[in-house]
């Protein structure tokens, strides 16, 4: 067994793969409405080309992968990926981290091939914000995916990233769901990416994070939730960047994820690979590694190799992103939440 580890000493075994950045929802921190290119689908890696990256990737350590987007379900065909990713032996724990819009038929095939668990991104319970936050209808989509792939039986990991005065009202609701769905909740701090990040369409110079606009950092959050019951923490739970911690009262653990907060970047342990084929050390800098070029010029499994390992030793120690200045112009559907 090899290991990769970084010049922090950190072990990465974690490679998160962005499909598309092609998204069925618009929401107003997420993706720009207008001036964003969606790549074409010669821009996008293949399939067989990710699977070539992913088996790269495994030969020098990484065992877990994951597919994010944009909307990983809105790629063609996603399935055959799916199917091949979950028979390569080395890949020990394999996820997807989806919206939910296009989940509910997909969750029978997905379970037949032995998929375990899903992260399911929502923001609101109630329609109508789903409308103004996502510029979609697709609530009760959303919830028959959440409701499918419970009765499936597979475990769901629900993400909410909390914004002041749009769904911070919401917290005791989506604890209470979550407890009757038993549904593992996290709570994530939004980060200025996309138009968190660099203005929001109509208000191009607000700035959502740094303005301090729609922020909540997490330990308001869990301040709000001594209402429902004490809340302590419960160390040794989580393997990635998730604290958890225990409301009295209830039975589910819910997580936080702090990335602005709390950094949990000392124990990071992954690359991410963008739709259209660059390896990306860490969410929160501008350092790629074009793997697309490399692969399209007919590289070897060895080549590609090296220009992961070359991607491992540029990681940073930590993300830049508390610091305006330095930010990625990116969006999380571009690199993959
Ligand atoms: N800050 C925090 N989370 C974000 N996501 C997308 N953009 C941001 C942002 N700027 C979240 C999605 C989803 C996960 C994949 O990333 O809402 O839950």
């Amino acid at each position: 067994m090899r290991y990769l580890i970084d010049n922090f000493g950190r072990k990465i075994d974690y490679l998160r793969i962005s499909v598309t950045e092609a998204c069925n929802l618009s929401c107003l921190y997420c993706k720009p409405e207008d001036n964003f290119i969606h790549k074409g689908s010669s821009e996008l890696l293949s399939f067989e080309e990710i699977l070539r990256v992913i088996n790269a990737a495994c030969s020098l350590g990484i065992t877990k992968v994951r597919l994010t987007g944009g909307e990983p379900l809105a790629r063609e065909n996603l399935f055959f990926l799916i199917s091949s990713i979950l028979e390569i032996p080395q890949v020990r724990d394999f996820s997807l981290t989806t919206n939910g819009v296009l989940l509910k038929d997909y969750v029978p095939k997905l379970k037949s091939k032995g998929l375990k668990r899903i992260n399911v991104s929502l923001d609101t319970l109630s329609s109508d914000k789903f409308k103004y936050i996502t510029r979609t209808d697709y609530f009760n989509d959303v919830i028959s995916g959440i409701e499918a792939s419970l009765a499936a039986g597979l475990l769901v990991k629900l993400n909410v990233v909390v914004m002041k005065g749009i769904n911070d009202n919401e917290i005791f609701n989506f604890v209470r769901f979550a407890q009757a769905k038993k549904i593992i909740l996290r709570f994530i701090e939004l980060m200025p990416l996309g138009r968190a990040g660099f203005g929001m369409a109509g208000e191009p110079d607000r700035n959502l994070f740094f303005d301090n606009l729609k922020y909540v950092p997490n330990f308001e959050v869990r301040k709000r939730l001594e209402y429902l019951g004490k809340v302590t923490p419960c160390y040794g739970f989580a393997s990635g960047p998730a604290a958890y911690y225990r409301i009295a009262g209830f039975s589910h653990l819910i997580g936080f994820i702090s990335a602005m907060s709390e950094k949990f970047c000392y124990n990071c342990n992954r690359l991410r690979l963008s739709g259209d084929g660059a390896i990306l050390p860490c969410l929160g800098s501008s350092f790629r590694v074009d793997l697309k070029a490399a692969l399209r010029k007919g590289a070897g499994d060895k080549e590609i190799a090296g220009l992961i390992t070359k991607a491992v030793r540029f990681k940073p120690m930590e993300h830049s992103l508390r610091e305006e200045d330095k930010l990625p112009y990116c969006a999380m559907s571009e690199v993959g939440g």
